[in-house]
């Protein structure tokens, strides 16, 4: 497994993440194991960075990863464990509260010690501030920050769908870098592309991560907007890739997004093993400027101007 430094840190993540949003499946005996053998193949095959939130499973993709980590304790010191914080799932505190951000200290905090409970670690490699709290207080954020990294709770920080005018406000609140944004880049969703994420990235050397990378390829993305000739288009050139790289659709997809010069950490969620390893196949591909255009150009429905 190939592997990268996070952002502005020495910190050395493997090439390509495993996202722990899916390991519990639909809480069943049978899915729970296929979770817990999902994770022992990506640390076989060389993933060393697992990404998690205090939300997955409602906190049970936490508890499961605590097994994996207590059957094999010498693994926890050669990984890097992300969890996230800053949305309050409905029904919390009380009952059929709704849905909201919080990034206020108490929140956090409470947030943190849930993660580490759960996960049954003493800290946590990267926390992300989940999703943009239109109410944060930057300031307290940073206190917060900097509490949690002398406690050693929290050892480095980040965000996810930041936009880079966020990113920028809050950067300039706190005293260590951000290592990374963590933002959802597929087929179908290119905004990172567009909206200036990946030149922030670039920029102040944070690493951007892509969220259901392959979204749009194997199943439909968040808020499909492909008609079906985008996606016979789009297919067609995926087909033309694969027999080429002689690699399926969504290992070529990996590809595209790895060889944007930002560096896109991809997070893979697949819980099939034959997958996990696959996935790896992206890193071995010589993938030319050529193809990663006519990909953008298939997806767009028209070439560039
Ligand atoms: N920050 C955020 O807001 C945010 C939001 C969403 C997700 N995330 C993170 O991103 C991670 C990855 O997201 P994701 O799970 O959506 O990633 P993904 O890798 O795009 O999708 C994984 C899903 O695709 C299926 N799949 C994979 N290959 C397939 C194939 N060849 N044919 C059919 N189905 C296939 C998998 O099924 P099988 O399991 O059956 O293989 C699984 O259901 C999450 O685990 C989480 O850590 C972050």
């Amino acid at each position: 497994m190939k592997s990268l430094k996070l952002g502005k840190s020495n910190i050395l993540s493997s090439r390509i993440v495993y996202g722990c949003m899916r390991i519990i499946g639909d809480n069943s005996i049978d899915s729970r194991k296929k979770g817990k053998q999902a994770i022992r193949t990506a640390i076989e095959e060389g993933y060393t960075h697992f990404d998690h939130a205090d939300i997955y499973g409602g906190g049970k993709c936490e508890e499961l990863f605590s097994e994996i980590l207590g059957e094999n304790p010498e693994v926890r010191d050669k990984i890097i464990i992300t969890s996230k914080c800053g949305i309050r799932d409905k029904n919390n505190p009380n009952e059929n509260d709704p849905a909201r951000y919080d990034f206020s200290k108490e929140y956090i905090v409470k947030s943190v010690e849930g993660s580490l409970s759960r996960l049954k670690v003493e800290y946590l490699d990267l926390l992300l501030l989940h999703r943009p709290d239109y109410l944060c207080n930057p300031e307290e954020v940073s206190e917060v920050f900097q509490e949690l990294q002398d406690s050693g709770k929290v050892l480095n920080f980040g965000v996810s769908n930041f936009q880079p005018s966020q990113v920028s406000m809050l950067q300039s609140y706190c005293p260590f870098p951000l290592l990374v944004n963590q933002v959802e880049i597929n087929i179908h969703n290119i905004n990172a592309l567009l909206d200036g994420t990946l030149d922030q990235c670039q920029e102040l050397k944070i690493t951007p991560q892509a969220w259901c990378p392959i979204g749009g390829v194997v199943y439909p993305a968040w808020g499909n907007t492909f008609s079906k000739e985008d996606e016979v288009r789009i297919k067609s050139e995926f087909d033309n890739q694969s027999k080429k790289y002689n690699a399926e659709n969504w290992i070529v997809m990996l590809a595209w997004l790895l060889k944007h010069p930002s560096m896109i950490l991809p997070i893979i969620g697949t819980t099939t093993p034959s997958r996990i390893k696959a996935a790896k196949q992206a890193l071995e591909i010589d993938y030319s400027r050529e193809d990663w255009y006519r990909l953008l150009e298939a997806r767009n429905g028209y070439p560039v101007p």
